[in-house]
């Protein structure tokens, strides 16, 4: 038997992915880019092995047996043996257990440290962790974010650490479509992120089926995917390596609102954001005005949690601002800002008073999460 086990991270699009060209090969309508995520807080945990004594592929989530049928992981576990046989066949991995191996049956165990499907990028750490983990065993070289990609789609861009982006690419085959390392995580270290969990409950409708609806029904997303991400690609690219934050913070609110604008131009729509979402919008651009220029940003993806990109210094301000309007109730420990330990925060009395904000009910925020931009997968040293 031969066992490999690795971690890799969630990633946040800041120019999101929303739509397929091809849903076998999960080919976007558009390119997109994300920061990833430091693993310290976020990531996912798979052990893959493969021994002569299995007698079927088999998979364990979460410590519960699931079904491999799915073609997402049938398609991932096809492209790794295509691509481990080629090696073979060109003579490297002769003689070694790569030749059995390749006739063997994988066992696959995966952990993620963070609820599935709360809007929190799951799939992207989950597929991406497998991918690597397959890659690992049966030795691959080369760019494994193609298949990733055909796990879900942005997957591809948690095989990087730092700024990733996705390019659509051209090509029927998808083999233009790979995920690209724009800058490392070492790049814009002042840069933070805190992650606002206002549900942990499974999304009414799940990004690959909304996505689907939006391509067939919406013109604003068929618009924005030939005008508009094609010029703001270019644009944030700028921005993040002369850490332009201002440009940076404005365009990463704008591409969030446009992805849920086309979602509610959907038909029918499709709404991710709720009360809570929409008062954060609300505060972020308060709070903004409030201090004359662009402190923080938001960011939503298939479900109502906010990702609000901020400098470090100004992590407190911010922070006493979430926590006077969202006051929590599950405050005990560490649990309330996981990552991050903050005795007191003052809130300014005049931002108190320019914010007008009646305090939400207890529980409208779960919990936060603060990290940075971390690396990318990991193997773990074999114990
Ligand atoms: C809103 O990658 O989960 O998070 O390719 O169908 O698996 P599939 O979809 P998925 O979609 C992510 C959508 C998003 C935006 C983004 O991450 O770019």
């Amino acid at each position: 038997m031969d066992a490999v086990t690795c971690t890799a991270p969630v990633n946040i699009a800041v120019i999101k992915y929303w739509g397929k060209r091809d849903e076998a090969l999960i080919l976007p309508i558009n390119s997109s880019l994300s920061a990833t995520l430091s693993q310290e807080q976020l990531c996912a945990k798979t052990t893959v092995a493969v021994s002569g004594q299995f007698t079927r592929d088999r998979m364990w989530l979460n410590g519960k047996e699931e079904s491999l049928e799915n073609p997402r992981y049938q398609n991932v576990l096809r492209e790794i043996r295509r691509r481990a046989r080629k090696r073979k066949i060109a003579g490297e991995g002769k003689g070694t257990s790569l030749s059995d191996a390749l006739s063997w049956h994988v066992h696959i165990c995966s952990v993620n440290n963070f609820p599935t499907a709360a809007g929190l990028a799951s799939s992207a750490a989950g597929f991406s962790c497998l991918v690597y983990s397959l890659a690992k065993l049966f030795r691959i070289e080369g760019d494994i974010s193609e298949i990733a990609r055909q796990g879900s789609g942005s997957a591809c861009r948690s095989l990087y650490g730092g700024f990733v982006s996705w390019n659509m690419g051209e090509k029927d085959d998808g083999t233009d479509s790979v995920a690209e390392q724009l800058v490392t995580e070492n790049h814009w270290p002042e840069l933070q992120i805190l992650i606002l969990v206002v549900s942990d409950q499974k999304k009414h409708i799940g990004s690959s089926a909304g996505m689907g609806v939006s391509v067939k029904t919406s013109e604003l997303l068929r618009y924005r995917a030939e005008h508009i991400v094609p010029r703001r690609m270019k644009e944030i690219e700028t921005a993040i390596q002369n850490k332009d934050f201002q440009t940076f913070a404005k365009i990463t609110m704008q591409d969030s609102n446009q992805l849920h604008a086309s979602c509610l131009d959907t038909y029918p729509p499709i709404i991710y954001l709720n009360d809570t979402s929409k008062q954060i919008m609300h505060l972020v651009h308060k709070y903004n005005d409030f201090c004359g220029e662009i402190k923080v940003a938001y960011t939503f993806d298939a479900g109502p949690n906010a990702c609000l990109y901020l400098l470090e210094e100004d992590v407190a301000g911010v922070l006493a601002m979430v926590n006077h309007c969202f006051p929590p109730i599950e405050q005990n420990g560490d649990q309330y800002i996981r990552g991050l330990q903050v005795e007191e925060l003052p809130i300014q009395k005049d931002l108190k008073e320019s914010l007008g904000f009646t305090p939400l009910s207890p529980g409208a925020l779960k919990y936060i999460i603060h990290t940075k931009v971390g690396a990318g997968p990991q193997v773990l040293p074999s114990t």
